[in-house]
């Protein structure tokens, strides 16, 4: 970091100081220590911001940790009951600009598709979508499956459900027709909503035909119970000329007519008074499937007030939200960063929010910088691979449109490489706006270790400091806590509201998952090294470990050292078996447009990161890769970049890749030498 770039990013914090909820290191690490040393004092002054039908009548916070003392549980507002959608909506009627405040911006895949939805018009569909779902015999407890476009209606479908305490369960609009069928049937969904269909870009997906599917594949399966399927009728004439054909297999909609409904149907006689079901601060508020190491995916409950509380004060802390700010996640609402920072969060604070269906560099590459412009954003929360993917179209589009109104920036899901993240501030955020580097997972509910923007000054690449309630300690591997500079297993030593409560119907693979290893603690399955200075640095899942000659290397480690060189656009690093290493270091490297991967790039790319590590970690092999394997959620799968290292062809299932095509030619392009 040169001088200069230290005191630029010194006045950018300075500049937030004056109206900041936390406005400097001392404020933020008086709050820290009340939180984690007296919890019950803490989140027991927050709660009284709240709602509750009936106020705690137990300890604010009860729990066991540890596996060897019983059965692990945590309990936030033990006796206390309300309900989280009246909080969102109904708790803030009174205010006065709360009638007309817009609560989303909604625009679609198209430019000049969008709507405003205002706090009173929202809480009406929602109230006539929750007498819907009563009508429809829908009670407390029971799952309701939500399968959608990113819409109005998914979000009036969801906090219909919270509003009469049954569990919403959404499956992101990408998923196959397999993955909605396993998941509906892992938590007996008794409906499911859907939509006739929607465009990604170009792309037309046609979401009813994929439901069906799935339940056809459901129904002779254990955990059958579905009852109906609500059609969301949104294409409507969106369709283009030449898709005809698709047109005449979308307008069936309604062609199971034993279960399929039409939304617009059910909606137009419902009522816009629905009193909202009193719960249990404990009741489930939703289930949200995450991949685990088995393959089988994990669905992870959470419960209705520890969720509301640390979603709401996440968000206005880590974002320091403010009554005149637009805020923009650009992350699906089928992924746990939607459902906290898409809805629960921005909805308690009664902030205004993006909600966009489309594709970020659709129809052009500089569509999010268009949309900044437009909607005058001035908080962005995103995803390091949408900036990677970014960086690859340079900063011209980015020049084209003003960016003035940007304050915050975030990201969150993975590592950011301090390339990536240098070009975030100095591109996007113009050297004005400090970057939130949330490190979390959709068990935790909201972020643990974070930067508060301006109270924490940044190093680039480090999530900075536990969040208010958040004790982490690292672990070496025999479970013994590490003191000051260490790396290690991340735990954390006491639950936060928001954790997760279980995997629904598998306690005894929650317990294995997350406490088993080390009792006591909560097991993050992701290692991490804490600096000198306090600083905690993700350095990867446990599993994406490379060992090298006995030493411990992290892929995210060398993907950042290579990341620095300027041809490279992204890369992923797997180890792969080495005859006398043990393992070495085998990489995927995507150059920028233009680009070849010549024998110079290659040696200057080992030189870099035998510069920047040192050289146990030079890498044996680097592949050209036009593309990489990625989850729908952007997640690199690096077990299958470690299968095409070894040339080894059976995969296993890649039904969750967004591209499967790229395998191919990966496969073509791997390196002979490797064994
Ligand atoms: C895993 C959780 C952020 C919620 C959405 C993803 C990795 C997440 C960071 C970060 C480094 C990160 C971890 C974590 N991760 N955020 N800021 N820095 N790594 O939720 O799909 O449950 O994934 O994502 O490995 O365990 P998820």
């Amino acid at each position: 970091m040169t001088t200069e770039s230290v005191s630029a990013r010194e006045l950018v914090y300075r500049r937030l100081q004056p109206n900041a909820h936390v406005p400097d290191l001392e404020t933020y690490k008086r709050m820290h220590r009340e939180s984690v040393e007296n919890p019950e004092g803490f989140w027991g002054e927050i709660a009284k911001g709240f709602y509750w039908n009936t106020p705690p009548t137990g300890a604010i916070l009860d729990y066991n940790f540890d596996v060897t003392k019983g059965k692990v549980y945590v309990n936030f507002m033990k006796g206390a009951t309300t309900n989280i959608c009246y909080n969102l909506l109904d708790r803030k009627k009174q205010e006065s600009d709360w009638e007309e405040k817009i609560a989303y911006y909604w625009e679609g895949n198209e430019p000049h598709d969008c709507s405003t939805i205002t706090y009173s018009q929202l809480l009406k569909e929602v109230c006539k979508f929750a007498n819907v779902l009563r009508s429809l015999g829908v009670q407390r407890g029971d799952r309701v499956a939500i399968y959608l476009p990113v819409i109005p209606e998914m979000i009036y479908s969801m906090l219909a459900c919270a509003r009469i305490g049954a569990v919403h369960s959404v499956v992101f609009a990408g998923f196959s027709a397999e993955s909605l069928c396993d998941r509906i049937l892992d938590s007996q969904c008794m409906l499911l909503v859907t939509a006739d269909g929607f465009y990604r870009g170009e792309k037309l997906i046609q979401l009813k035909q994929i439901a069906d599917d799935a339940l056809e594949k459901c129904k002779r399966k254990k955990g059958f119970v579905m009852k109906k399927c609500i059609v969301v009728h949104h294409l409507g004439n969106k369709l283009r000329s030449g898709q005809e054909q698709a047109h005449c297999k979308v307008l069936p909609l309604l062609c199971n007519p034993d279960i399929d409904v039409c939304w617009d149907v059910l909606m137009k006689g419902a009522s816009e008074q629905c009193e909202p079901e009193w719960v249990d601060a404990e009741h489930p508020l939703f289930i949200l499937y995450t991949s685990g190491s088995t393959g089988k995916p994990k669905g992870v409950l959470h419960t209705v007030a520890g969720y509301l509380i640390y979603t709401a004060i996440s968000f206005k802390y880590v974002f320091d939200y403010h009554a005149d700010d637009v805020y923009w996640c650009t992350a699906d609402i089928g992924w746990i960063t939607g459902h906290s920072y898409v809805i629960y969060g921005p909805l308690t604070n009664g902030a205004t929010s993006i909600i966009f269906e489309g594709l970020l560099v659709y129809p052009h590459m500089g569509r999010l910088y268009e949309m900044i412009e437009k909607y005058k954003v001035t908080k962005l929360y995103t995803a390091p691979t949408v900036i990677r993917m970014l960086m690859k179209f340079g900063e011209e589009p980015v020049r084209k449109f003003n960016l003035k109104s940007l304050k915050i920036l975030g990201c969150a899901g993975e590592p950011i490489n301090p390339e990536a993240w240098t070009w975030y501030y100095n591109v996007i955020g113009d050297g004005q706006c400090p970057i939130m580097d949330t490190f979390w997972q959709t068990e935790t509910g909201g972020p643990m270790i974070t930067p508060l923007p301006a109270a924490i000054p940044l190093k680039p690449g480090s999530a900075t400091f536990p969040f208010f309630g958040v004790l982490p300690a690292i672990l070496n591997e025999h479970g013994e806590e590490l003191q000051g500079e260490a790396e290690g297993y991340l735990v954390f030593k006491q639950p936060w509201p928001s954790i997760l409560r279980t995997i629904y119907g598998d306690d005894e693979r929650f317990e294995m998952t997350y406490f088993k290893q080390f009792p006591g603690f909560y097991l993050t399955g992701d290692r991490c090294r804490r600096d000198g200075d306090g600083y905690y640095w993700i350095t990867g899942r446990i599993d994406d470990m490379l060992n090298v000659s006995g030493h411990l290397l992290s892929s995210t480690e060398v993907e950042s050292a290579l990341a620095e060189h300027s041809a490279v656009a992204e890369v992923a690093v797997v180890s792969h078996p080495h005859p006398v290493k043990g393992e070495c270091v085998y990489c995927f490297v995507t150059l920028k447009d233009g680009m070849e991967l010549t024998q110079s790039i290659s040696d200057e790319l080992k030189n870099k990161v035998r510069e920047k590590i040192g050289p146990i970690a030079t890498p044996d092999f680097i592949q050209n890769a036009p593309g990489l394997p990625k989850t729908r959620s952007g997640k690199i799968m690096r077990r299958i970049l470690r299968h095409i290292a070894c040339n080894e062809k059976e995969l296993g299932d890649i039904s969750t890749l967004i591209d499967p095509a790229v395998v191919e030619v990966l496969f073509s392009q791997r390196c002979q030498a490797a064994a």
